[in-house]
């Protein structure tokens, strides 16, 4: 979609948050904004503020009392409403189940790539009622300039960042069975979530670079001895502590690109 949907440089950060991450502690200066989209109402009033020094918008993509299931998130409204405030670059913040072995639930991941097992989900600005229709191309789900920020940012900190993978998007509320999960392994995916279509197509209709940051909070179903939510409620302080390391580490790389 054109960038003239925007008032301006699409020059601000913003961070959306979902499970685990309704808001920054660490965040001062807070000013919210309600904006008004075609597509209706965002999860929220965008929370403008300053995190470890630097200028970012936060948007808790579940709203802000965690109550929007994934397959009722207005993931147009939102990420219309991050378009409109000048945001060019998205951190998407996802809890996931890990399908590919050897990684443990409390790591981070990054992936490089999507499957999308959603249906019925308002997945484009494109629908015939808008502006002339753009095929985007979506070789490349996920910035790669962004993703390099994050690579190297972590190295530098000593953080572990599972670098690349192919996130599997399914439809939720409900967890997956275990067939569904061998089937998505044998498609390729190496983590799942709810989350995570349409959000990065959308942000790349509107021109915006998006890069997700994985939380493993359990492993996949069928995958582990014990149950999901157990491993859910032990390990998402975890990756949520390793988050904020992360987010520390990478934000002032991506805000100078940003700014520049
Ligand atoms: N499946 C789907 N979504 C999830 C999972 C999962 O195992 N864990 C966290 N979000």
């Amino acid at each position: 979609m054109n960038q003239s949907t925007g008032p301006g440089t699409p020059c601000e950060v913003a961070i959306i948050g979902g499970t685990g991450l309704t808001g920054l502690q660490d965040m001062q200066n807070l000013r919210h904004e309600l904006i008004t989209t075609p597509y209706g109402e965002a999860s929220g009033p965008l929370s403008h503020g300053v995190l470890w020094g630097q200028p970012v918008i936060f948007l808790p993509r579940h709203g802000y009392g965690h109550t929007i299931p994934p397959h009722k998130v207005n993931y147009r409204a939102n990420l219309w409403a991050l378009r409109q405030a000048n945001v060019g670059r998205v951190i998407a913040v996802n809890a996931v189940g890990i399908i590919r072995p050897g990684i443990e639930p409390g790591s981070l991941m990054m992936p490089d790539q999507i499957l999308d097992y959603t249906y019925g989900r308002e997945h484009t600005y494109f629908d015939g009622t808008g502006e002339p229709l753009m095929h985007v191309d979506f070789t490349q789900p996920y910035c790669e300039q962004m993703r390099g920020i994050f690579r190297d940012a972590a190295e530098q900190a000593g953080i572990y960042l599972v670098d690349k993978g192919c996130y599997g998007a399914t439809q939720g509320p409900r967890l997956e069975t275990a067939a569904e999960i061998d089937r998505m392994e044998r498609d390729g995916c190496d983590l799942v979530g709810m989350t995570g279509m349409p959000e990065a197509a959308l942000a790349r209709e509107l021109g915006m670079r998006y890069v997700c940051i994985a939380l493993v909070v359990n492993h996949a179903a069928g995958r582990a001895e014990t149950g999901i939510h157990a491993q859910m409620d032990a390990f998402l302080d975890l990756s949520m502590e390793r988050l904020e390391g992360l987010l520390k580490a990478s934000l002032p790389g991506v805000c100078a690109h940003a700014a520049g």
